[in-house]
């Protein structure tokens, strides 16, 4: 039995409540597709099915075709559809040895360039709920208030973007589950977070330096000067070879000569833009001049 048919609904079934088609599918994939670059095949028939039935609900419809119609009019409703087929998983430290490399080999040069008036530019590209600009925080700053704090007093930024609203809002307000911020090292918890009823919030001086903002890596980009590194993890995964190529293509255009990209463990830089970088580590490479 195909993803597809396992869903179609059968019976009272309360999971299976909306019709489900193949063209219905094909419909979303597209649509996901334009929007933001995801591929969603037929094995995540399941996942699109979850996922959007909650937006059915909320709109009071009860099929999908009239859904599709419906979105292809209302581009708030668009937004809330793909937000809700995006992908959020991400951890802190996740990864870690990227932080770990940057904070052993770049973050001294950087740090002197700081002292001497320079800037530093980093982006987190696609960077979920914030866990990963806030990891490179607390792995610069080690366990630091002061440290963290003087850098929001030089002229070091880190963007950190994502195409989901409702992921940069979380991320924008620094709250997270125990169960999320129980996966730090103990004692970086207890540098960083306060506990607010029943969530940890980071301290003040982690998110000062950190610039949250909706941003969809595959239109425009309004950022005219380059990044020294940029982390982009764990999205390219779900891109076909041509928009990873086209990405990298232009994230090698929006970084200094010599700056250093950090892509997720399962991805790879395609032949089209292998000569723009050199690998320098695990998953590392640095844009060749
Ligand atoms: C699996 S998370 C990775 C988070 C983090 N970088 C990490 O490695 O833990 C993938 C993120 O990519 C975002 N995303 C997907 N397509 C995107 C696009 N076209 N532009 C910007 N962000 C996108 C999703 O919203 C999601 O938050």
């Amino acid at each position: 039995m195909s993803a597809l048919s396992a869903i179609v609904p059968q019976g009272n079934d309360r999971e299976m409540e909306f019709a489900f088609s193949a063209s219905d599918h094909r419909a979303i994939a597209d649509m996901i597709y334009a929007e933001s670059g995801i591929l969603l095949p037929d094995s995540k028939a399941k996942l699109i099915y979850g996922r959007l039935a909650r937006r059915l609900r909320a709109c009071g419809l009860s099929d999908f075709p009239t859904y599709l119609a419906m979105i292809e009019h209302d581009p708030e409703e668009k937004a809330r559809a793909v937000d809700a087929l995006t992908t959020n998983h991400t951890a802190f430290f996740r990864e870690n040895h990227h932080f770990e490399h940057f904070r052993d080999e770049l973050w001294p040069a950087f740090l002197q360039r700081l002292a001497g008036g320079g800037r530093v530019r980093v982006w987190s590209a696609a960077c979920s709920s914030g866990e990963e600009p806030y990891s490179l925080m607390m792995t610069i700053a080690g366990q630091d208030v002061r440290a963290a704090e003087k850098l929001a007093n030089q002229d070091f930024r880190l963007l950190a973007t994502d195409l989901s609203p409702s992921v940069i809002a979380t991320a924008r307000a620094g709250r997270y589950p125990l169960d999320t911020t129980r996966a730090m090292p103990a004692s970086m918890r207890q540098a960083w977070c306060r506990r607010v009823g029943e969530q940890d919030e980071l301290h003040p001086a982690l998110r000062a330096p950190i610039a949250f903002r909706e941003l969809n890596l595959l239109r425009g980009w309004p950022m005219k000067r380059p990044f020294d590194v940029i982390f982009c993890r764990n999205v390219m995964i779900y891109f076909d070879e041509a928009t990873k190529a086209r990405l990298l293509s232009r994230f090698a255009d929006q970084m200094v000569d010599g700056g250093i990209i950090y892509i997720g463990h399962a991805e790879r830089v395609p032949p089209e833009v292998s000569a723009r970088f050199r690998c320098i580590g695990r998953t590392a490479f640095q844009k060749v001049s």
